[in-house]
């Protein structure tokens, strides 16, 4: 739990034996698998990861509105429209849920929308890809949030306890997100030929991005190590990539749909999902920003940013009228 051990204004020799304390209060806390919070002390790496890593899921989140938002009017009922209104909505709350655990780290909301904006900030890279078609909707649902949730119910026990909480939530949303996305896919195999052909098109075309959500291989992941030791990941992305193909490609059975990877396969010895190889490379393209979508991406964020300057102004506005007229009442 919380320590109040504040290295500020003492001298050298204080320093390091109150840095010392924190470290081994840390260390503690770490081992016994509990949970680091905002007022504990923390090695500034580890403060510096978990920066890194919050900030990039909350700019996923916020970036991966767009792709679908892309459908909201084009969506084929009144239904279809308010169901995927409903889910876009609940990725901008889960932006907003994990800026705001960032913020308790020291890194304001607005330095890390402004390193989004000047492209200085990484976020998925799967949200660089076109939505052609309706039966992208289905596939982002079944596929992309199905990623996501392997990913991300480890992390509601990750060891720094905002973003474990902030988890807790988004991991719920995302299962409604997963079913509603399978359900379109569902519907249109059973449909007509046309239909069948597009979904199927869609699975074809999400998957292997999909599967690279999980990051490098394991060989080729820098920083899941020291990530796996501070508890803030829990298996390792080869793991957890593993596990999602083994749940697509039993679920790819209901939909009498099929995955485009003939090499999927469950391992005896290992007891593990294999699959095909992954062009890496492209990964790496479309992370260094010369994805298919990458610059549309940005500029839509960057004018979206410009153009709500005026709500922020009003809110900070009504803000300090607010706290102006509150201090007004305690001083009377
Ligand atoms: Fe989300
Ligand atoms: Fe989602």
């Amino acid at each position: 739990m919380a320590q109040d051990v504040q290295p500020g204004g003492e001298s050298a020799q204080n320093q390091a034996a109150l840095e010392a304390a924190g470290q081994e209060n840390f260390d503690r806390i770490i081992a016994k698998d509990s949970r680091i919070e905002p007022r504990d002390w923390m090695p500034n790496a580890y403060r510096r990861s978990l920066v890194r890593q919050i900030s990039q899921h909350a700019h996923s989140e916020i970036i991966g509105m767009q792709p679908e938002a892309n459908w909201i009017s084009r969506a084929p009922s009144l239904k279809r429209k308010s169901i995927l209104m409903a889910k876009v909505q609940d990725e901008a709350g889960h932006g907003l849920y994990l800026y705001s655990a960032a913020e308790t780290l020291g890194t304001t909301r607005d330095e890390m929308t402004d390193a989004l904006v000047a492209g200085k900030a990484r976020y998925s890279s799967i949200f660089n890809y076109p939505t052609p078609t309706w039966a992208d909707m289905g596939a982002i649902g079944w596929m992309v949030d199905g990623a996501a949730i392997c990913n991300q119910v480890p992390l509601c026990r990750a060891s720094y306890g905002p973003y474990g909480r902030a988890m807790v939530r988004v991991c719920k949303e995302e299962s409604f997100h997963q079913r509603q996305g399978f359900e379109i896919l569902l519907e249109l195999a059973n449909g007509t030929p046309e239909q069948r052909v597009m979904a199927q098109d869609a699975v074809n075309r999400w998957y292997a991005p999909s599967l690279m959500m999980f990051g490098p291989p394991d060989d080729d992941s820098p920083n899941s190590k020291q990530s796996m030791a501070w508890n803030i990941k829990r298996f390792s992305n080869d793991e957890l990539r593993s596990r999602f193909v083994g749940m697509m490609a039993e679920q790819v059975k209901v939909l009498g749909l099929s995955l485009p990877d003939e090499a999927i396969h469950f391992n005896e010895d290992t007891k593990k999902w294999d699959h095909g190889p992954l062009d890496w490379d492209e990964f790496k393209e479309v992370l260094a920003g010369r994805g298919p979508c990458n610059a549309q991406r940005l500029e839509r964020r960057r004018s979206a940013h410009e153009d709500g300057a005026w709500v922020r102004e009003a809110a900070s506005a009504y803000a300090a009228k607010q706290a102006a007229t509150n201090a007004q009442k305690v001083a009377a």
